[in-house]
């Protein structure tokens, strides 16, 4: 059976005391306990994994990055590679955030070289994909989802591919309170999930995870989580108060 996945995705928020007293107040809420075969996940700055992961339960609490570099090692200042990431003790590294794409020019072909990268660190890549507000009002959305995944995945193996944890987040509803209905969710992840069948079959795509992000919160976690192929979220401006988090991981 798939996990179900809650990933609270911080963004460029939080200094490093505020940082530990929100995983720490994360941490406490998640040992009261979680719904069974979910995992919860955080992704704070870089700079915070490696203190985190000595505060808190990371048995619980998961830690991933939010980016890693798409060169192994070397003369690349401000980078962070993913063996660095592995070695402060975090799990998961996001990979392919619309805002990375946006803002610093990450195309698919670069994408692809961090998903190497993640994987030859043992580190499970939470790969975001996810169309533009132009591309959906000109029925793109599809072909574009399409493009980011076959471009950036399907070279994987099937045993490297079991390890990717893939969101879908259409960019229109990322921090904006717009929010896809449950049934253009649905749509995508069954979508997603067929592209993932006719490329390794069915037994692989039964077993991936596929999260919804964008404006994702408590009041309506529970109805995009039902749906049959929303395995849970990977969520952003809800993450950041430990309250609400715990509500949406409630709710999967
Ligand atoms: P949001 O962000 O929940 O603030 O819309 C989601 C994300 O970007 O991962």
């Amino acid at each position: 059976m798939r996990k179900n996945i809650v990933a609270g995705n911080w963004k460029m928020n939080k200094t490093l005391d505020e940082g530990i007293q929100l995983a720490e107040e994360v941490d406490k809420l998640v040992a009261q306990g979680v719904p069974d075969n979910t995992e919860v996940i955080i992704a704070p700055p870089y700079i915070h994994l490696a203190e985190l992961s000595k505060r808190i339960n990371t048995k619980r609490v998961h830690l991933s990055a939010q980016n890693c570099a798409s060169e192994p090692t070397g003369a690349y200042t401000g980078e962070i590679s993913a063996a660095m990431v592995k070695s402060t003790g975090a799990e998961y590294v996001i990979i392919g955030h619309s805002e990375r794409r946006k803002y610093y020019g990450e195309t698919n072909a670069i994408l692809k070289k961090k998903i190497e990268l993640a994987l030859e660190n043992q580190l499970n890549p939470i790969y975001c994909c996810g169309e533009v507000l132009d591309q959906r009002n000109a029925n793109q959305h599809f072909e574009v989802v399409k493009s980011q995944i076959s471009d950036a995945l399907f070279f994987l193996s099937e045993e490297e591919f079991s390890k990717i944890i893939i969101a879908y987040e259409p960019v229109w509803a990322i921090g904006t309170g717009v929010t896809a209905s449950p049934e253009q969710a649905q749509e995508m992840h069954a979508y997603i999930r067929q592209l993932v069948t006719d490329r390794y079959g069915e037994q692989v795509a039964e077993n991936i995870t596929i999260l919804y992000g964008g404006s994702c919160k408590p009041s309506n976690a529970k109805e995009l989580f039902s749906n049959k192929d929303v395995d849970g979220g990977l969520i952003g401006g809800a993450s950041l108060k430990a309250g609400d988090f715990y509500a949406i991981i409630q709710s999967v």
